[in-house]
């Protein structure tokens, strides 16, 4: 009787593999050979998406585009899965395999999408038009909050009639002079771009023989500014990268590279649970990260930084590499609609929304993400969470007003949807040497966890929530490439 049942199992299997195989391979084929689209409609309204990050990109994703013309501007053609950016700095991944190109999620829609690769700088509410700034330009390779004006055959104008904005925010210096100049940011794939540059310029002119020890301390000198989680993320990352390769390709130097954090208050990482917090500071020490506390960057020069000190005393600092990583402020474009609206919208940080967001004191303007003051924090899952619920909103509020084509969709929204309200999938966050922390909400409470079994749950959870079957193939071939192989230190 074991034999037929032997054989009845070895059928199943190979039945299952051979219909996996066959669905990826449909899969696979349907991705290069999409359907044809249908063409615009002049009958539909045009709805403006402004962005390609987490929020807009979700609402692309999830709208019904059989219902309006839609058009996306963003400077950017790509979507960029941030939280593992910091993974791109040392090539832990490489940069391309966490972007997914917009065009690619466009022509697999139902009726054809418009993308300007643009900015928008400005909106008059009352004619419904924006002022959009070509972006074509790729020399721009700073996130910066200061650019030179734009030729006057690059502005153009785009007439809307719904308009969803998802631009995200901005770097935040607080106007400490010096780190326009100076400092490398972390926000884009730019700016992960010049930090390996940077790390690997300090490396190599560190390894000249005719400059001085003090010289070479400076070089080697690694500071981040910034205990949030995209400094504490970087700085895990950095050490990553010291102790499993640039120790081999440099033993000398590498012992001699410090890396610092400096923090303005009391400890790292104020969101997440005392536990965790307690658990990466002793990670860090162990590491041989220096953590500066209650210690405010007050200005960065080419060469060394000025800190205030708890005692408040300034020291004046040298480095070698400075990364910038103090959170967020609103974008040019959110003080714009702003102004627009002055009476209502009163609150410098961004947008300020209903409870469908809708943007206060505006007319068939929507906000989301990063930009919209919505009461929940500047995240990416809020962020994707309010696109697929405005997207949601959009197709039930347009289906309802097929049978009234002149309905008021603005208005409609709230008949025929519940407001948003955020589910919190918890945080996570990794800090060096295959070790995470995770505060997650669990059956009403919070369970935080840290140590070598979260970093697995961290790596399992991005695998699953990157973009594309595209994107988590290349990010898990990344990380059996640097397991085998260690990672690339060319400077490119
Ligand atoms: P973004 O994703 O920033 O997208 C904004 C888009 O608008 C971009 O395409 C931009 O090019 C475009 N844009 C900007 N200006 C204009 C303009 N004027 N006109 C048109 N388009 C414009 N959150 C988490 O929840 N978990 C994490 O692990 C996590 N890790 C992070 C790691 C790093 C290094 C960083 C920087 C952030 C991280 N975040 C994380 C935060 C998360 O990335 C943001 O909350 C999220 O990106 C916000 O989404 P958004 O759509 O509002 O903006
Ligand atoms: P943040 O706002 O969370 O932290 C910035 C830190 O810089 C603050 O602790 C602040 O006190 C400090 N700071 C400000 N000015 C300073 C100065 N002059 N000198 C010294 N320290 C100074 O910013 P971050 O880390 O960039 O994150 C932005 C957003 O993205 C947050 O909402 C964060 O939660 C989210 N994010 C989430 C991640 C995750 O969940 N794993 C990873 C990265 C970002």
């Amino acid at each position: 009787a074991r034999i037929p049942r032997l054989r009845k199992l070895k059928r199943v299997v190979l039945g299952s593999t051979v219909i996996g195989v066959s669905y990826l391979g449909w899969l696979m084929y349907r991705n290069r050979n999409p359907v044809d689209q249908q063409p615009f409609d002049p009958n539909k309204k045009t709805l403006v998406l402004l962005g390609t990050g987490w929020g807009s990109t979700t609402v692309l994703k999830n709208l019904d585009t059989e219902n309006f013309n839609v058009v996306v501007v963003s400077p950017r053609n790509y979507f960029l899965f941030t939280p593992l950016l910091p993974s791109c700095t040392v090539g832990t991944i490489e940069n391309r395999s966490i972007m997914e190109p917009v065009r690619q999620l466009m022509r697999h829609k139902k009726r054809e999408v418009i993308f300007y690769e643009a900015e928008c700088t400005g909106i008059d509410a009352e004619t419904k038009e924006l002022t959009l700034e070509r972006r074509t330009n790729s020399d721009d390779l700073q996130t910066t909050n200061k650019r030179p004006p734009t030729a006057p055959e690059d502005v153009v104008k785009l007439n809307y009639d719904y308009l969803v904005v998802g631009v995200g925010g901005t770097v935040n210096t607080f106007g400490t002079p010096g780190v326009e100049q100076h400092a490398c940011f972390l926000k884009e794939m730019r700016d992960a771009r010049k930090i390996r540059r940077r790390l690997m310029d300090s490396i190599e002119s560190a390894s000249f023989d005719d400059i001085s020890e003090e010289e070479r301390d400076r070089l080697l000198h690694m500071v981040v500014v910034g205990g949030g989680p995209t400094g504490i993320e970087y700085a895990g990352e950095l050490h990553d990268f010291l102790t499993d390769d640039l120790s081999q390709w440099y033993p000398d130097l590498a012992q001699r590279v410090r890396i610092t954090l400096v923090e303005a208050l009391p400890n790292v990482l104020p969101a997440f649970d005392k536990k965790l917090i307690d658990y990466t500071q002793s990670t860090f020490s162990e590491n041989k990260i220096s953590i500066m506390t209650g210690t405010m960057v007050k200005e960065v020069q080419d060469k060394s930084f000025t800190v205030q000190n708890p005692d408040g005393t300034r020291t004046e600092i040298p480095y070698g590499l400075l990364v910038w990583a103090t959170g967020i402020k609103a974008q040019p474009v959110v003080n714009r609609i702003r102004e627009q609206f002055s009476q209502v919208q009163t609150n410098g940080r961004g947008l300020l929304v209903d409870e469908y967001l809708r943007v206060k004191g505006a007319k068939d303007i929507w906000a989301l993400g990063d930009c919209a003051l919505s009461g929940y924090a500047p995240l990416a899952q809020v962020a994707s969470q309010q696109g697929k619920w405005l997207a949601r909103s959009l197709n039930a509020a347009a289906k309802k007003s097929d049978d009234a084509p002149d309905a008021d969709i603005f208005s409609l929204i709230e008949k025929t949807s519940r407001p948003f309200k955020y589910s919190s999938q918890g945080s996570l966050a990794y800090i060096g040497s295959d070790k995470a922390i995770a505060d997650l909400p669990l059956f009403n409470r919070n369970i935080t966890s840290g140590g070598i079994a979260t970093f697995w749950f961290w790596k399992s959870a991005y695998l699953n929530e990157l973009f594309s079957l595209r994107n988590s193939s290349l990010v898990a071939a990344d990380w059996v490439k640097r397991f085998f192989f260690g990672r690339d230190i060319s400077r490119e």
